[in-house]
């Protein structure tokens, strides 16, 4: 009960806030109007590509290990080299893992001390990162230029080079979740460290203070009045809310 209660509480307060904070913005887009537009929906789904783990996102298609091969000579080989093993632009693609790695799903490699012998096969616990990294950023010269079946195929293509599928392997939509399967570094992530355990725990605590805080009464920063009107109105080019306001600057505020 008491708890309950405490909740609708919070909850009220919530939207109190949230209220709060969206009348406020909408004064403020209110000030700014006549600037920017709605994102179409086309802009939106160019932007909305990502890929995920668990291959939410994931665009349908198909490309086969000799087709990526064509696409690798044309558009990737000159910066990675033509087996993705150089390391003249970026570490080495490909290389370092073994058989043992792919039983097991850790690289045994990523523990050896030189930084250039860790390669991108090597750290990669999630095939659809590949898949969306080429797909958004590469070639690093033309990116996002890729068909989804080219991405698909180059794929396949560097999956084939680190021994993952064979020769003739077409990759789609379906049969990736195999080569997840596959991948030598799959249990290589941890959750062990960093700023969030993602079992929903945070290692970090906030400290503000959330109701009836003391307000700051001392001054911390100061302009001399003459420079008022120089640069406009601070208080107009910065967030109405949040800590970092801008303070009036208007030549006669
Ligand atoms: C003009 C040079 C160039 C070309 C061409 C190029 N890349 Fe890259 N590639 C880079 C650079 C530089 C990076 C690192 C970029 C960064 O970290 O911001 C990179 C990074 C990558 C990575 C990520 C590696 C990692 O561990 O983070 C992949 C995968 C990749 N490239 C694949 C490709 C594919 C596939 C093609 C062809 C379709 C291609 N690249 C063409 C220069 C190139």
């Amino acid at each position: 009960m008491y708890k309950s209660l405490e909740r609708a509480r919070a909850m009220v307060a919530w939207s109190l806030s949230t209220l709060l904070l969206l009348s406020v913005s909408a004064a403020h887009a209110e000030k700014f109007a006549g600037i920017g537009r709605k994102a179409t929906t086309n802009e939106i789904a160019a932007w909305d590509i990502d890929v995920r783990p668990d291959f939410q996102g994931l665009p349908r298609g198909s490309g086969s290990v000799a087709q990526g091969e064509k696409i690798w000579v044309a558009k990737c080989a000159s910066c990675h080299g033509e087996f993705a093993e150089s390391p003249s632009v970026f570490p080495p693609l490909v290389g370092g893992t073994t058989k043992a790695d792919i039983e097991r799903g850790r690289v045994a490699g990523l523990s050896a001390a030189s930084e250039n012998s860790k390669t991108t096969i090597m750290k990669l616990a999630t095939v659809s990162t590949l898949f969306d990294y080429i797909r958004r950023a590469m070639p690093f010269d033309a990116p996002k230029s890729l068909k989804v079946d080219e991405v698909y195929a180059v794929t396949a293509f560097i999956l084939n080079l680190a021994d993952l599928v064979p020769a003739d392997y077409v990759l789609n939509e379906k049969n990736i979740a195999e080569v997840q399967r596959r991948l030598p570094n799959r249990d290589g992530n941890t959750i062990a460290h960093g700023m969030l355990d993602l079992r929903g725990k945070l290692d970090v605590s906030g400290k503000d203070c959330m109701r009836d805080c003391p307000v700051d009464t001392n001054a911390m920063l100061l302009l001399p009045s003459t420079v008022n009107g120089l640069n406009g109105n601070l208080a107009d080019q910065n967030r109405p809310y949040g800590s970092i306001r801008g303070i009036e600057t208007r030549r006669n505020p």
